[in-house]
């Protein structure tokens, strides 16, 4: 997945575009570059390079570019390695045309042979170049638009582009089917960004292209055509993230601030979903009828990484309220399985970005066999919120690091509060039970807040055992899939490989693994399998396994059974999720940031995979 800005308008667009980049650094980061139309010399300007934006920055430090018109990228290779040549922007033969593209191309390879064929030279590895290219075949007396609308055509794949050319200057295309880009729309200047963050600092409305759409954007005007040249009306919608949410605020990484914010994150979402007094549970922007959800027989859920892990618990949480069958899946099994989905099921995606390739191919594949589609997604007017028949909103904010934190603890309240709003329509969830659950559930930001004051414990901890080659974790129950979760944070951001077991598992293979070598964590509160993990815990202190716990508070036995116990407030092991989370998470951060790596922004991954 890549990151696209692009500006035309009255200022230099080079700043703007630099702090575009910084803002969409998240979401691709082996190379990057941006290009401008240069009015003296009525020409285009390239600065690229492989490397960070602030490598960037220096060379147009030295180098700067002027111009009030430009476009500008930061890569995520998935066709040819991170190098000058494959950095975007890329440009046609006669250097009269610059573009960037997130996506993938299909069909590049016969593209690129016709074109070939055809006299034009290649100069990266890219299937991005081609796009260039096929501009510049039709770009014969029509206006850019035009172009780019004909090369479109011959695309398979998936691709958000921006484009500008030296014969039409102060022009900007944007052009996307498969990947995001919205417009912001400003006064006397027009932005194109692959998604929100990166307008945060110019533009309070944005446009939301949809697939097989063109924006033809000018410093005065924005206006948007589809493939067949037809021109098409939308509302601007007014942003509602403040800039300072995007921003560290004296954190030393974005993935810790996204920690800290999960309190104040579960408060919002509470108390925008439960009316005081009342206690009535509402999302207004459901727009599914509460008919068709009462009479839903079978819930499928579909998402990828950590998004899954929530997931896997919201099927916990809806078999224990609802109560009907959940199945989860991972989408990129889920859409080639050619899986059983009977009309009139609830299909709920689960997604960060509402941009993840595969989970949207899974909610087209439920669509088709007839499902009602509900998404659970923290980013307004992503695909996934355009193509579900509803959506709940996490509210999380933008969420900057990487590996998901506050994204998925708000995934997993508004599965807890989707259950019991469920529960009622289908009049499954006594009263005194709904009271209780929401009792509970208003205690757990105080309680995150407790853990999180002990975060330097969790630091000490981790510093102790940063240096272990892998690690196990275990949990049992709905702590099962924190397992995984835990897992995931710790091998994506910190490269130790790292796994997530069902400690009852343990006696199946996993117990080869242990010796004094692996440091195992075993999530292990209070709860009706509390007695189990104690036994799992034990075989593992026979066999010299190192053990960190995750444990209730008060619980004097299990410190006597392992290495180091982290632990959590007193809670109902049903709503305990939303506190092992925090622990896990931290355990993982500090081990990364102790073992010197790039948290935020760490090797090989990228925040949404907009890709397959
Ligand atoms: C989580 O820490 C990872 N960054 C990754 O697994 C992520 O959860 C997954 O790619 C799904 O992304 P989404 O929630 O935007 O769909």
């Amino acid at each position: 997945m890549c990151g696209i800005i692009g500006y035309v308008g009255e200022r230099v667009a080079q700043p703007i575009l630099l702090d575009g980049l910084q803002r969409l650094e998240y979401r691709g980061y082996d190379s990057c570059g941006i290009v401008t139309y240069l009015d003296q010399k009525k020409s285009l300007s390239v600065r690229k390079l492989p490397g960070k934006v602030k490598d960037l920055e220096k060379l147009l430090k030295s180098k700067p570019l002027s111009g009030s018109c430009g476009i500008g990228h930061c890569r995520w290779a998935t066709h040819g390695a991170p190098n000058q040549a494959n950095a975007h922007p890329h440009l046609d033969c006669k250097s009269e045309i610059a573009l960037v593209h997130n996506g993938i191309i299909e069909n590049h390879s016969q593209l690129k042979k016709d074109l070939i064929r055809e006299g034009h030279v290649f100069l990266s590895q890219t299937d991005t170049e081609v796009i260039v290219h096929l501009i510049e075949k039709f770009y014969r007396g029509v206006p850019l638009e035009e172009a780019v609308k004909k090369a479109a055509a011959l695309l398979d794949g998936s691709f958000a582009i921006a484009v500008i050319s030296k014969k039409e200057p102060g022009k900007l295309i944007g052009a996307r089917r498969g990947s995001p880009l919205v417009i912001g729309v400003g006064r006397e200047e027009n932005f194109l960004a692959s998604d929100i963050p990166a307008l945060l600092d110019f533009a309070k409305d944005a446009i939301f292209l949809e697939d097989d759409e063109i924006a033809v954007l000018t410093g005065r005007n924005a206006k948007i055509i589809d493939f067949s040249g037809k021109p098409v009306k939308r509302q601007p919608v007014h942003i509602t993230w403040d800039i300072s949410q995007a921003q560290k605020q004296g954190y030393p990484h974005f993935m810790l601030k996204e920690i800290n914010e999960q309190p104040k994150v579960l408060e919002d979402i509470l108390g925008q979903r439960i009316k005081q007094g009342s206690r009535r549970i509402a999302f207004e922007e459901l727009k599914i009828p509460q008919a068709k959800l009462a009479a839903a027989k079978n819930i499928i859920i579909v998402a990828c990484g950590t998004a899954y892990h929530a997931g896997l618990c919201g099927k916990y949480i809806l078999e224990e309220v609802c109560p009907l069958p959940v199945s989860v899946d991972v989408s990129s099994e889920f859409r080639y399985r050619n899986p059983l989905v009977n009309r009139g099921d609830l299909v709920i995606s689960i997604s960060q970005s509402g941009e993840t390739a595969d989970t949207l191919a899974a909610v087209r594949e439920a669509k088709f066999k007839g499902a009602i589609t509900l998404t659970i997604c923290n980013v307004l007017g992503s695909t996934l919120v355009r193509e579900s028949d509803g959506v709940i909103y996490t509210h999380a904010g933008p969420e900057i690091g990487v590996a998901s934190t506050k994204a998925f603890t708000a995934q997993l309240a508004v599965l807890y509060v989707f259950a019991l709003y469920l529960g009622q329509l289908k009049k499954t969830l006594a009263v005194d039970k709904l009271n209780k659950l929401l009792n509970q559930l208003a205690a757990i930001p105080r309680m995150q807040v407790d853990i999180l004051k002990k975060q330097n414990a969790i630091k000490v901890t981790a510093h102790k055992h940063h240096h272990f080659g892998s690690f196990l974790f275990l949990g049992r129950n709905i702590n099962y899939p924190m397992a995984l979760e835990g897992a995931l944070k710790l091998k994506e951001i910190s490269y130790i490989p790292a796994e997530g077991y069902a400690a009852g598992e343990m006696k199946h293979g996993p117990i080869a693994l242990i010796d004094e070598y692996r440091a195992v964590v075993c999530i292990a509160p209070e709860s009706k399998v509390y007695e189990k993990m104690v036994s799992n815990i034990q075989e593992i202190r026979s066999r010299r396994g190192i053990i960190i716990a995750i444990a209730t508070s008060g619980d004097e036995k299990i410190k006597d059974l392992t290495h180091e116990v982290i632990y959590i407030p007193r809670m109902e092991e049903f709503l305990s999720p939303l506190l092992t989370a925090i622990p896990l998470q931290l355990l993982a951060y500090y081990v990364a940031v102790k073992r010197g790596c790039d948290v935020d922004q760490p090797r090989n991954l990228a925040k949404s995979v907009t890709v397959e």
